[in-house]
């Protein structure tokens, strides 16, 4: 039995009072180009994290998750509270980075539930993240523009949780509007939203395929690319001091300092570089309505992220494939971080059902692992969700 879960682009009917809501994001196009200055092409999906707040009954701050109910936390209003390597430490992280902005909550419960699919590649941490620091700024009867949500939910990640993630999965979480993919330049955090429904994009749908594996390898794997990317980028940015990252490089340049790199940096600020540029090549598909042209891009970045990035693995490489032959298939590739989770791919609305029946029977014939299927629309992200506007 096919696991494929048509769009839900309602927002979850069971969001309660003080509850605030996060939902998930998949990229389209640009990956791992967020750590450098560059250029990111993603959506929020509709699956959602809810962070429920209510004046404290502890007199501290008591964090608790429908996932882990035997895991409550529980930190008095003073406590540094250094982290213990479970779930809680991204709630207390966004508490910690709110403390640091001076703002400061007075006692309260958290309780955080929701649907976003784990460990896949749609940014569930950040999810927990954004959902949080909405819900702590309201109990605080605080605001802050998105742009300030985002930067201080990226911190509590690389500085509290130790992953030396970019920003984007929390921006586009907290600005993110439906019916669009966002265009963010992580460099200067200048966004814009670019419509999905221009000419023969508005007959697409966007299909998700959950691989439903997860190398082990992925969480310390990230932090090697992450090192290679930057050695590749102190030698790109010795040899032409005028660059302000490897957002601003092109490939010439990139040849030129080949010598003074190891191969593999090389490689992946090769990934990097072409791929700011299909996001720049996407958006002027995306304004021509153009589902040929912007599915190209994706399976030119597909091919990126497995060649040069090396991120993908078989699993993956078998989804990307097998969809990119199927009818009403534009475009598929990896999405997310890598080594397992997701692939997005472009499609034909009216074949997105035969698309996604066709796509994990040839998974479950060649790996015996059910996929699971999300057929999406773009929706709001948080800071429309939980404020009414994208200034909060
Ligand atoms: C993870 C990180 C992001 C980004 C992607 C790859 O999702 O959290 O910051 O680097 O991988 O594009």
């Amino acid at each position: 039995m096919a696991n494929i879960h048509p769009s839900v682009s309602a927002p979850p009917n069971t969001v309660r009072a003080n509850a605030y809501i996060a939902p998930a994001r998949v990229n389209l196009l640009g990956e791992h180009t967020d750590y450098t200055g560059g250029l990111v092409l993603p959506m929020a999906i509709p699956f959602y994290t809810q962070a429920r707040i209510t004046p404290a009954t502890t007199g501290g701050y008591r964090f608790s998750s429908e996932i882990y109910p035997a895991a409550t936390r529980e930190i008095s209003l003073s406590d540094q509270s250094p982290r213990i390597d479970d779930w809680s430490d991204y709630p207390v992280g966004v508490l910690h980075q709110l403390q640091m902005r001076g703002i400061r909550p007075s006692a309260f419960d958290l309780h955080l539930s929701g649907n976003v699919p784990f460990a896949a590649g749609l940014s569930s941490s950040a999810s927990v993240e954004v959902a949080t620091a909405y819900a702590l700024l309201a109990t605080a009867n605080a605001s802050l523009p998105l742009e300030e949500v985002s930067v201080l939910c990226r911190a509590a990640e690389n500085e509290y949780v130790g992953s030396p993630c970019g920003i984007m999965d929390q921006f586009a979480i907290a600005a993110a509007k439906a019916g669009h993919a966002l265009l963010l330049n992580t460099r200067t955090l200048e966004y814009d939203h670019l419509p999905m429904n221009q000419g023969d994009l508005s007959g697409t749908y966007i299909v998700v395929c959950n691989s439903m594996v997860k190398h082990s390898v992925a969480s310390g794997e990230y932090g090697v690319r992450h090192r290679e990317v930057m050695e590749g980028q102190e030698a790109l940015l010795k040899k032409f001091p005028t660059l302000r990252d490897l957002g601003d490089a092109t490939l010439g340049q990139l040849e030129a300092a080949r010598a003074d790199m190891p191969p593999e940096s090389f490689l992946r600020c090769r990934h990097i570089i072409s791929d700011n540029h299909r996001v720049l090549q996407a958006r002027e598909a995306m304004f021509a309505g153009d589902p040929r042209a912007l599915g190209e891009l994706m399976l030119q970045g597909h091919s990126s992220e497995r060649d040069d990035f090396a991120c993908s693995c078989e699993e993956i490489d078998f989804l990307v494939d097998t969809a990119a032959a199927l009818p009403g298939c534009y475009g598929s590739r990896l999405t997310g971080g890598g080594f397992g989770g997701c692939t997005v791919n472009l499609v034909d609305r009216a074949q997105s059902a035969p698309f996604s029946k066709a796509l994990s029977d040839a998974y479950k014939k060649a790996f015996s692992i059910d996929a699971e299927i999300y057929i999406c629309e773009p929706v709001d992200g948080a800071a429309l969700r939980n404020t009414g506007g994208l200034h909060a």
